[in-house]
């Protein structure tokens, strides 16, 4: 893996200050459940923020909500002080401006490596083709994948389709990557490769949204846990306090669970 930023120029970044991602009083219901119970999360720009919970705690309709790929009933979610946009044209360029990488491999499986990080750029974002791949080549080098450009997806191991995600993801220069359990389908030998992209993006200052059962991970890369159960945000804390000294009975027994493996 190359040592060479994967994104613009970490120069670019702005101060940790600027809210980049703001959740207020976000109200979800899936029928009778209420999944998300007056949501108030500010994350700011160059922060990365860890997501963790029970199964069924929201967490997914959390970072889908972020991403308009769910509607909310009420509250507001704005990104760079923009109210997310319903639909059409806009919704799309808020979509490139929120990378999201998922559990499952969704790489379109009929398109190549190559393909598949530049179709965004060159359709959503107007990039010219050349331009693109040579983005494309370029960010697939730095995820480590760069060798494996002309192949399909089905080609390769699921370490080396998540990174791809990963690259597809960023071709698109966005303002936040979300992550929704990226490593949690994978084969234990390959979480660390995928795990090592993200910690590298995460040192460039990217605006990061993770979802993991990944504890290491969030103790090393995250500047803050947010804890969810039941739909809601039960705690916040930067790790080590999270970690070694959680406040609720919940997180005490959520942690108490999942330390034991
Ligand atoms: N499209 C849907 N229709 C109805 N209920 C849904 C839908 N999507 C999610 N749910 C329910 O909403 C709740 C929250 O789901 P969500 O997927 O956000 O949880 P999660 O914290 O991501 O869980 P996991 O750790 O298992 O991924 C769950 O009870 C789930 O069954
Ligand atoms: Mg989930």
């Amino acid at each position: 893996m190359s040592d060479a930023p994967l994104t613009k120029d970490p120069a670019d970044a702005a101060p940790l200050a600027e809210d980049l991602v703001v959740l207020d009083s976000v109200n979800k219901h899936f029928g009778a459940l209420h999944v998300l119970q007056d949501i108030n999360l500010t994350i700011k720009r160059g922060e990365v923020v860890v997501v963790i919970g029970p199964s069924g705690s929201g967490k997914s309709t959390l970072c889908r909500a972020i991403n308009r790929l769910e509607t909310i009933d009420d509250g507001t979610i704005t990104i760079d002080e923009k109210p997310l946009p319903a639909e059409g044209r806009e919704l799309a360029r808020l979509r490139a401006d929120v990378g999201m990488v998922f559990q499952a491999f969704n790489l379109f499986a009929h398109k190549t490596v190559l393909q598949n990080v530049t179709l965004g750029p060159v359709k959503v974002r107007g990039v010219a083709k050349d331009e693109a791949e040579a983005k494309a080549r370029q960010l697939l080098d730095r995820v480590g994948v760069g060798n494996q450009a002309d192949k399909y997806p089905a080609q390769l191991s699921g370490g080396q389709q998540q990174r791809v995600a990963i690259a597809r993801a960023l071709a698109m220069e966005p303002k936040v990557m979300l992550f929704d359990e990226p490593t949690s389908a994978l084969d234990p030998e390959m979480i660390n490769e995928v795990l090592e992209v993200m910690q590298q993006l995460a040192q460039e200052g990217m605006t990061m949204v993770v979802v993991t059962h990944e504890m290491g991970f969030a103790r090393s890369a995250a500047n803050r846990v947010v804890f969810m159960a039941d739909g809601r945000i039960v705690e916040e804390a930067e790790p080590h306090q999270f970690f070694d000294n959680p406040r609720s009975d919940r997180a005490k027994d959520f942690l108490s669970k999942i330390l034991q493996h």
